[in-house]
C-alpha cells in the first residue's frame, strides 16, 4: 500500500511516499481503508518528535481518519467488515490501510460524506466538550477565541454562536476573519494589526469577556487574561504559537476567574459516556445542517507534506484533507482467510444503518412500538452448528453428521438446533442496539417462543427486532422486552419468534 512517511524526524520535506506492506492488526483492533484523513496540529508535531505522543521512525503520520472496515480483531464486537467509520489512530493516517483500536473507531451514518468525516470529529469534538462541559457557555455570555481561523478555533466560533454566545474571533489574517464572520461571530479583531486589549475592551467595555477560548498561547495569553471579566473561565486549548505561557496568578485572584484545562483526548477515555452523548449531539448537528467544517482544500496523498507546511506557515482556514483512496464497494471486501465468522458477515453486508443509538437506558421507554430494524443477514454452516451442539452436549446426528443427513432427511441437510438460532438473538441485538454506556444485557427471560421452520445447515438468518414494553426498575436497571422474528432468506415462514427479555444495568 502506498503511505507518506517519516523515515528520520525533521519538517515536513523529509516526508516520503512509499510503498510498503499493509499493517497488520491485533485482536482489539480493526483494519481501515482510509478514503480522507485530515490534517491537524499534532501531525506537525509528530514528525519533529515533539508531540507527547513518539512513534518510532518510520511511521505514517496522519491521527484522523474516515474509511471502511476491512476486518476486525476477533475482541470487537460492536463493529462491522464494511461499516463507514471515523477513527482517531494518532499517526498511521496518511496510508491506503490503518489498523486502528476498535475503541477509537467511531461507526458514521451515509448522510455524512468522507471529507466532513475526517474534517469534524476532533476540532469539533474538542471544542465543544471546551465550551460545553469545561466553560459552560450560557446564552448571552461573551467568549474571546483566539486563532479563531485555525481548525478548532473555527469549529469554536461556530458551536459558541449555536450556544447563544456573543461572540469575539480574533486571528492574524482578513481571510481568517472572513471566515469566522460567515460562521457568525459578532465582533472580529485582527491581533497582528490591532491591540487585543483595547479592542476587546471596546466591545465589552470595563466588564471584560466571559469566557476566553485559547489555543494559540503564548504572548496573547497575558494580554487575553487581562481581558477577562469577575469570575470567568479561561479555557486551555493548546499552544500553536509554540510557547506554553507563564501567567502571573495574581490575575486569577483578582478576576475571581478560573483558568482551565481542556483536554479532548482524555476526556473521551476517562468519560466515555459523556463524549459519547457528545459526538451524538454533534452527527445531529451535522446532519440538521447546523454546523459545517469549513475545508481550506483537499490534497493528494503525494502532498500531504505539503499540507502539514500549510499548517505549519498559518495558512490554513478551517481543515485541511488528504484524499487518500476513492471510495471501495463493501462488495468486494475480502477480509483475512482465518476468521471464519468474519468471512460470513463479509457476504451479508446490508445498507441498514445500525445500531440504533439511545443516549442511555430512559430513552428506551419513549421507543417502545418502535422497530430497531432488520440485522444483517448472517450464514449458519456446519461449524457453528457443531460447535453449538459441542457446547450443550447435544450431539444428535440430525445436527451433526452430514452424511447420515444427505441420505435420511427430506432435504438432505443437516439441520441446526433450534436452540442456536434462539442463542443467536444475543449477537444480532448487539449489532443492532446501542445505549450509551451500556455494554452486555442480561439475559432475563422468553415468552411465547416458538421455533417454526427448522433451520438448516447453509441456510442465512436475520433478525427482525421491535421494543414492545421497557420499564425502568426501582433500582435504576433497565427491563427491556424485545420482540423478535429471525427470518429465513427465501422461506415465507420464520425460524423462531419469542419476546425476549433482558435486564440492563
Ligand atoms: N486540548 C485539546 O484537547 C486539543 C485538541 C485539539 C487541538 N489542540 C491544540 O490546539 C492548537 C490548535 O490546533 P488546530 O488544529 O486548530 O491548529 P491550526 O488549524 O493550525 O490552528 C492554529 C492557529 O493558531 C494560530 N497560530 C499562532 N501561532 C502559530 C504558529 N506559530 N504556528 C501555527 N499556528 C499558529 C494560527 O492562527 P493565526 O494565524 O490567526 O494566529 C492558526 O490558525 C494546537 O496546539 C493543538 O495541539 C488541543
Amino acid at each position: 500500500m502506498k503511505a507518506v512517511i517519516c523515515e528520520q524526524y525533521g519538517l515536513p520535506e523529509s516526508l516520503i511516499l512509499k510503498e510498503i506492506p499493509p499493517p497488520m492488526i491485533t485482536s482489539k483492533q480493526v483494519l481501515i481503508k482510509v478514503i480522507t484523513s485530515a490534517v491537524n496540529f499534532p501531525d506537525s508535531l509528530i514528525i519533529q518528535n515533539k508531540y507527547q505522543f513518539k512513534p518510532t521512525v518510520p511511521f505514517a503520520p496522519g491521527g484522523e481518519v474516515a474509511g471502511i472496515i476491512l476486518d476486525l480483531g476477533k475482541e470487537v464486537k460492536h463493529l462491522q467488515i464494511g461499516d463507514r467509520v471515523v477513527a482517531l489512530c494518532g499517526w498511521g493516517g496518511f496510508a491506503e490501510q490503518v489498523a486502528v483500536d476498535a475503541n477509537r473507531v467511531f461507526k458514521i451514518p451515509s448522510a455524512i460524506n468522507w471529507q466532513t468525516a475526517a474534517a469534524t470529529l476532533y476540532n469539533y469534538g474538542t471544542s465543544y466538550h471546551a465550551l460545553k462541559d469545561r466553560g459552560q457557555l450560557q446564552p448571552g455570555q461573551t467568549i474571546l477565541i483566539l486563532g479563531a481561523g485555525g481548525g478548532v478555533g473555527l469549529a469554536a466560533v461556530e458551536l459558541a454562536k449555536k450556544m447563544g454566545g456573543i461572540v469575539i474571533a480574533a486571528a492574524s489574517s482578513q481571510e481568517k476573519l472572513d471566515a469566522c464572520q460567515k460562521k457568525g461571530a459578532d465582533y472580529t479583531i485582527n491581533y497582528s494589526t490591532e491591540d487585543l486589549r483595547e479592542c476587546v475592551k471596546k466591545i465589552t467595555g470595563e466588564k471584560g469577556v466571559d469566557l476566553v477560548y485559547d489555543p494559540v498561547g503564548g504572548a496573547l495569553a497575558e494580554t487575553a487574561l487581562r481581558s477577562m471579566s469577575w469570575k470567568g473561565r479561561y479555557l486551555v486549548v493548546g499552544f500553536a504559537s509554540g510557547t506554553i505561557p507563564s501567567l502571573p496568578f495574581n490575575l486569577a485572584l483578582l478576576k475571581g476567574c478560573a483558568i482551565m484545562g481542556v483536554f479532548w483526548g482524555a476526556f473521551t477515555e476517562k468519560e466515555p459516556a459523556l463524549s459519547l452523548q457528545n459526538l451524538g449531539e454533534l452527527v445531529q448537528m451535522i446532519l440538521r445542517g447546523d454546523i459545517q467544517q469549513e475545508i481550506y482544500k483537499i490534497y493528494a496523498l503525494k502532498d500531504a507534506p505539503q499540507a502539514i507546511r500549510d499548517l505549519m506557515d498559518r495558512k490554513i482556514i478551517g481543515k485541511a484533507i488528504i484524499q487518500v483512496s476513492e471510495e471501495i464497494d463493501t462488495e468486494n471486501i475480502i477480509p483475512t482467510e482465518t476468521r471464519t465468522a468474519q468471512k460470513i458477515q463479509t457476504q451479508q453486508l446490508s445498507t441498514i444503518e445500525l445500531p440504533v443509538r439511545f443516549l442511555n437506558k430512559a430513552a428506551l421507554t419513549g421507543a417502545i412500538g418502535s422497530a430497531l430494524g432488520t440485522s444483517n443477514w448472517l450464514m449458519v454452516d456446519q461449524e457453528m452448528i457443531n460447535n453449538f451442539a459441542n457446547a450443550t452436549l447435544d450431539n444428535q446426528w440430525v445436527h451433526v453428521d452430514p452424511e447420515k443427513a444427505a441420505s435420511r432427511l427430506p432435504d438432505g441437510k443437516t439441520i441446526a438446533h433450534g436452540y442456536l438460532s434462539m442463542s443467536l438473538v444475543s449477537q444480532f441485538l448487539y449489532q443492532m442496539i446501542h445505549i450509551e454506556g451500556v455494554n452486555s444485557f442480561l439475559n432475563y427471560g422468553i415468552n411465547k417462543a416458538r421455533f417454526i421452520t427448522p433451520l438448516q445447515c447453509g441456510d442465512q438468518i436475520r433478525l427482525h427486532a421491535t421494543i414492545s414494553q421497557a420499564e425502568i426498575q426501582e433500582n435504576g436497571s433497565l427491563k427491556l422486552f424485545i420482540h423478535c422474528n429471525i427470518e429465513i432468506k427465501g422461506k415465507n415462514k420464520p425460524a423462531y419468534v419469542a419476546e425476549i427479555i433482558s435486564l440492563i444495568l
